[in-house]
């Protein structure tokens, strides 16, 4: 039994020292396999007399058992380390930061046609739309604009075709179009918001551009006044500009509007003092409205006697220049990053 007892002491150094799973099978294999000490003991126990069997098979079965488990803790210790140093290894670092990428956002003019567009629809008006290529019907008979109107003129809109009154297309030169088209297409009562692209032929300088984008308003029902009209764009100048904003209405004439107004807006940088936003007036011009006029009201099928409405419209690039103190409309399409990440 010597030399049992002597892998008895030796066999926790060896097993100790393994430090991989398939160095610890191999160890298995020589302490406790079928070619170890203890399996050819066991093998050689039927020549032993009967009577010492049970002992030695006791003590060869004891000591069997002690040398699995000790390959068996070793076992459970370099699993947990391989599983410990998996984890250390896959470990995600979640503060470190990550790579930043540079990410669009809407230019200018489109968040102002988003706010606008929420400006009105919170108030139950819809978004309506209409063609930037418009007969010169939509864009200007139905709205009672005469035929020897000077805005008529070649000098003033683009034409795709032009020269027979009956047949002329054009690129529209407001909003406006989308009230004939809104009323062709729908009985009152009417409430829409028409943001779009317009076309005039001006020449490009800091304040005009021949592209340009209006919105155009459109209330038509039953018992509409002009004060609806008043109260409606006193509502959008202080949701657009801030709640401390008054409005004034001048004269001023549209060919489809009766009467008609230009909408000023006080001051939002002095308050009504005088200052450069508002060339020292205190007021700032921003946009055309009026009555419907009853012609309109013909042209396109309403019946004037039973409905009355207000329109108004404006500029998108003219508001907004005006609330950022952008001076110059050629920067809204420059297309130049140092101007557009102001708006983001
Ligand atoms: N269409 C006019 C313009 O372009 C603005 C306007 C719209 C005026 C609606 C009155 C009513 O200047």
């Amino acid at each position: 039994m010597d030399d049992l007892d002597a892998l008895l002491s030796s066999a926790p150094g060896q097993v100790a020292a393994t430090d991989s799973l398939e160095g610890l099978d191999a160890v298995e294999a020589e302490l406790v396999g079928r070619r170890s000490l203890v399996t050819e003991r066991r093998r050689g126990l039927g020549q032993l007399d009967p009577a010492e069997r049970p002992a030695v098979g006791a003590r060869l079965n004891e000591v069997a058992a002690t040398l699995q488990e000790l390959v068996d803790g070793r076992r459970l210790m370099l699993e947990r380390e391989a599983e410990d140093r998996l984890l250390v290894e896959d470990r995600v670092d979640i503060t470190v930061p990550r790579r930043l990428v540079a990410t669009g956002t809407s230019h200018l003019i489109t968040q102002t046609i988003d706010e606008i567009s929420d400006i009105f629809t919170a108030i139950g008006y819809q978004i309506a739309d209409g063609p930037e290529a418009e007969t010169a019907w939509h864009n200007f008979d139905a709205l009672n604009t005469p035929w020897w109107h000077p805005s008529r003129l070649e000098s003033d809109t683009m034409y795709l075709d032009y020269g027979d009154p009956e047949d002329e297309i054009l690129l529209r030169t407001h909003t406006s179009t989308v009230q004939a088209r809104t009323m062709e297409s729908q009985p009152p009562p009417v409430h829409v918001i028409a943001p779009g692209r317009c076309y005039r032929t001006d020449t490009f300088d800091a304040t005009h551009s021949p592209v340009f984008h209006q919105f155009e308003g459109l209330a038509v029902a039953e018992g509409i006044t002009f004060q609806d009209l008043k109260g409606t764009l006193l509502y959008f100048a202080r949701e657009y500009f801030g709640p401390d904003r008054t409005i004034r209405l001048i004269p001023h004439f549209f060919p489809f509007t009766e009467p008609s107004a230009e909408m000023h807006v006080s001051c939002f940088a002095c308050d009504g003092s005088g200052c450069r936003v508002c060339s020292h007036s205190g007021w700032i011009e921003l946009l055309g409205c009026g009555m419907v006029d009853p012609n309109v009201f013909e042209a396109i099928g309403y019946d004037p006697s039973q409905v009355t409405g207000f329109a108004f419209g404006g500029g998108i690039e003219r508001v907004a220049m005006v609330r950022h103190g952008i001076d110059d409309i050629r920067h809204l399409w420059d297309n130049d990053l140092r101007v557009n990440e102001q708006f983001v």
